[in-house]
């Protein structure tokens, strides 16, 4: 399963690619307000550092960039899409799940740019993605979970992916904790992604804390020569 870092933040993809070894980058227009800089210094300034890093190249580390979520006519998404996609070749456009967007998702998939689409909260807003070739499809695993409902849906979508062979990539989306990062690799899923301080947190656990303090305290009462 691949690990993608939620963030619009460079120094945070920096840190988590060359420590970690994240496998490409999801952003949304809340993180691209939480960078701090207008978004078109985001794409270009992280296209420079894909080059610099040598990353470039439409087979590697993916990062998806969502346009102007105020654009409802297909035709306009297909316009600001392909604007953003002509900065790198490993860009992905997020384009949300409903009608112009799937119209729009089915287009620039034919003229080759790729897309990543969002915000879907059921699997039969899950099988048209698939159907018209998305590159990656991104449920919302947090966002339903904070609402009190379950994650049951995202078991549905991997099931059926597999059932039809279909071949978008499932991006599980808003992940809050380690427990969900588990519990999506069990079932499957593609690729999960979420910031880094979700990641950090799932490295650690308080018996390895526990256990650390334990060894310590031996090691500092055992003689070494
Ligand atoms: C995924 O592509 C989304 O950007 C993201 O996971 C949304 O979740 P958030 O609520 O953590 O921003």
């Amino acid at each position: 399963m691949k690990y993608f870092l939620d963030s619009a933040k460079l120094d945070e993809i920096k840190y988590a690619y060359e420590n970690f070894g994240i496998d490409g980058v999801t952003t949304n227009p809340k993180h691209i307000k939480m960078s701090g800089k207008p978004f078109m210094q985001v794409v270009k300034e992280v296209s420079a550092w894909l080059k610099e890093a040598g990353l470039e190249g439409m087979d590697k580390f993916p990062v998806s960039f969502e346009i102007n979520p105020h654009l409802d006519k297909w035709e306009e998404i297909v316009a600001a899409a392909k604007e953003v996609a002509s900065y790198s070749p490993n860009y992905v456009i997020k384009i949300p799940c409903c009608e112009q967007g799937l119209i729009a998702a089915k287009k620039l998939e034919e003229e080759g740019i790729r897309t990543n689409v969002t915000l879907v909260f059921s699997a039969s807003q899950a099988i048209p993605v698939a159907k018209l070739g998305a590159k990656f499809v991104s449920p919302f695993v947090g966002w339903k979970e904070n609402s009190g409902d379950t994650s049951e849906y995202i078991y549905d979508i991997i099931d059926i992916y597999r059932e039809y062979g279909y071949e978008t990539e499932i991006i599980v989306a808003a992940v809050r904790n380690g427990r969900q990062i588990g519990d999506f690799a069990k079932m499957g899923a593609d690729i999960v992604t979420c910031g880094l301080g979700v990641y950090k947190e799932s490295f650690e656990h308080p018996f390895t804390t526990y256990g650390l303090q334990v060894f310590r305290d031996a090691w500092d009462g055992t003689a070494k020569e």
